[in-house]
């Protein structure tokens, strides 16, 4: 049994997760989340009657509250979703990416810290419970861009080009010292783009997905030919899972689905499902520091853990695309308001 302090879990990545893990385990979750744009209760609603489940709205910047959160739970594991997402909000908007993503994973740790300690009073205790983890939620963006050539591994070094993607390297980096200074057990894992369901339609996927299905323009950054890793949420959720039960403490897991696609060839793959006509594609400015290609070497995860993706891309695209098509009552619920106002400023 295990009491687990999810945060960031009414995002997309959470959300998933958290019925992931209660799908499996008998395990209680308590769920922080400071309910952003990006959080959405809507995500989680199946959940409400399970008594293992415990949703608290509050911010992981909030050092007292979660200070009591962990005395009152007794929270023996944190997987750490929680950070603001999106590239070009971070271009328009840096520092809350700073503050919640450096700051907020910090303020975690420190907590973490005071409650797992052997000997809370001595400053050069490096003993933990065991059993106890800090699970850090990061990105294969840390590490920069690729050329044609190259993959990243876990000994890549890290070369953030976005503020989003510094702000990930910069907790990665908070994360590892805490490990190497103060013994805290921790693991990180790296993942590339993510698909699935819940997703909030600002990124690729589901911005494309309800924009073709209502006829709206297809805005393409650039040439398009821009390369990402995909892999479906819920490989990504399994990969999590193993990382948090077998992996080596102070170790660094990348998650990738070996599958590199153009935006192009997904934007292109996405009309071609809806049938509906390449000319709703539109070229747009190009991102500012946009990086080229992502590439994930996932040998130390699928050779030491036993992971491997499960869905391959066109099983994984085609439910998702149902999924979007069938839930145009979630979509209508969580672009109300401040989404549309952001790209009324974008385009
Ligand atoms: P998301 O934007 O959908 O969700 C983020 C969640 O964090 C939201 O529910 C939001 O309300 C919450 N949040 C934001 N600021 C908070 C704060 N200060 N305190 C408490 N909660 C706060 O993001 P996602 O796509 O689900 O990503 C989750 C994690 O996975 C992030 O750390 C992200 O860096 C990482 N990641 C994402 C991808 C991807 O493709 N989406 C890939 C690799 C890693
Ligand atoms: P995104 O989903 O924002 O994820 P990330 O930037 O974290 O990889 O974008 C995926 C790719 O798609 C990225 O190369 C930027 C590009 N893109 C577009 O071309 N048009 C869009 O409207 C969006 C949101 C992204």
């Amino acid at each position: 049994m295990k009491n687990i302090l999810v945060t960031g879990g009414a995002g997309f990545i959470g959300s998933n997760f958290v019925k992931y893990i209660l799908e499996n385990y008998n395990y209680y979750i308590i769920n922080l989340d400071a309910l952003t744009y990006a959080g959405n209760l809507e995500n989680l609603k199946d959940l409400e009657e399970d008594f293992r489940y415990t949703f608290v709205k509050g911010d992981i910047r909030d050092r007292e509250m979660v200070r009591q959160l962990f005395s009152k739970y007794s929270i023996d594991t944190v997987v750490n979703f929680a950070a603001e997402s999106h590239v070009d909000r971070s271009i328009t908007d840096p520092e809350v990416f700073l503050t919640t993503n450096i700051i907020g994973t910090q303020t975690l740790l420190d907590v973490a810290k005071d409650h797992w300690k052997l000997k809370p009073g001595d400053k050069y205790n490096r003993e933990f419970k065991t059993g106890f983890k800090f699970l850090q939620v990061s990105t294969d963006e840390v590490y920069g861009s690729l050329g044609k050539e190259g993959i990243f591994t876990e000994k890549t070094p890290l070369s953030p080009n976005s503020p989003y993607s510094a702000s990930k390297a910069s907790a990665d980096m908070v994360v590892r010292a805490y490990h190497e200074t103060f013994g805290l057990p921790v693991n990180i894992t790296r993942c590339s783009n993510n698909y699935g369901p819940y997703q909030f339609p600002e990124k690729l996927i589901p911005l494309i997905i309800n924009n073709s299905n209502h006829n709206k323009s297809l805005p393409v950054y650039g040439d398009g030919l821009q390369i990402r890793d995909w892999l479906h949420v819920k490989d990504h959720c399994r990969g999590i899972d193993s990382v948090l039960h077998k992996g080596a403490i102070g170790e660094v897991y990348n998650i990738g689905g070996n599958n590199e696609k153009a935006n192009i060839e997904i934007v292109k793959l996405i009309l071609e499902n809806l049938h509906k006509p390449e000319t709703l594609i539109t070229f747009v400015e190009d991102r500012p520091g946009h990086d080229r290609r992502y590439a994930i070497d996932n040998t130390k995860i699928t050779t030491q853990l036993g992971w491997c993706p499960s869905y391959t891309f066109e099983q994984g695209i085609g439910e998702t695309i149902q999924w979007y098509l069938d839930n145009e009552e979630w979509l209508a619920k969580v672009t109300s308001g401040e989404y549309l106002n952001y790209y009324s400023k974008m385009y």
